[in-house]
């Protein structure tokens, strides 16, 4: 019998700190981790570079089969070249967003995320994470902040990075992004059932990190039910 890989899933809207969490749980248990956002971004980046037209569905999801990504110690390699940085651009991140609802793009990246489900375990960020690609998750978080702080989180790490930002052309980009992505119809930004939901507006990232880890402890030690 197999044992079965643990995961903690992240879900949150942008710039909730979800990367910077997943990141931290992970390397706090020696854990991979999944940023499923990026798949969505690479994926939005070779539709641009490919001129292909967003509203035709079958040729998303074909990119999206067919990508040849590599991730490797921090870097991002699309057809070998390095695009951790391009992909993090506003415009890639707006259209990664607006080609989500693609349910033919969304079935192509399945088997590629639930792929990321190596031993020891698996921390996976995103918007579906615990409802759709790993519904049996031991832990699932459901990340939330409010806008205001979201978006001048994301103009902080922008200009960090020597990118210009505008805080109201950001807020505004957010809210339509926040809306998009959770009325869409197919997978949308949603908490599962079974998911903690935890305010990072309130929080240090350091104890939103340390909630979690705290969770996984209780969960290992917990007896596992005998299922009579
Ligand atoms: O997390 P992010 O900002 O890097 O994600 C970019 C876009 O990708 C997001 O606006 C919606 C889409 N996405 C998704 O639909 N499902 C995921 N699991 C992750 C991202």
């Amino acid at each position: 019998m197999s044992a079965i890989i643990p995961v903690i899933t992240i879900d949150g809207p942008t710039a909730s700190g979800k990367g910077t969490v997943a990141q931290r749980v992970a390397s706090a248990l020696g854990w991979g981790v999944l940023d499923s956002g990026a798949l969505y971004r690479l994926t939005a980046l070779a539709v641009q570079q490919q001129a292909i037209d967003p509203d035709n569905e079958s040729a998303v999801a074909n990119v999206a089969a067919t990508l040849d990504v590599q991730f490797r110690l921090g870097q991002i390699l699309l057809g070998g070249q390095e695009v951790s940085e391009l992909i993090r651009q506003e415009h890639v991140g707006n259209l990664a967003s607006r080609l989500a609802p693609n349910p033919k793009l969304r079935a192509a990246l399945l088997s590629r995320q639930r792929a990321f489900r190596l031993a020891p375990g698996l921390v996976a960020d995103g918007r579906d994470m615990g409802t759709i690609v790993f519904p049996d998750a031991q832990v699932k978080i459901f990340l939330i902040a409010d806008v205001q702080a979201r978006a001048q989180r994301r103009a902080k790490q922008l200009i960090e990075k020597g990118i210009s930002a505008n805080l109201e052309d950001l807020l505004a980009d957010m809210r339509v992004r926040d809306a998009r992505d959770t009325q869409r119809s197919v997978a949308p930004l949603i908490a599962a059932k079974d998911a903690h939901v935890v305010d990072s507006s309130t929080l240090t990232i350091d104890q939103t990190v340390q909630s979690i880890l705290d969770l996984w402890s209780r969960i290992l030690s917990t007896p596992p039910s005998l299922g009579v």
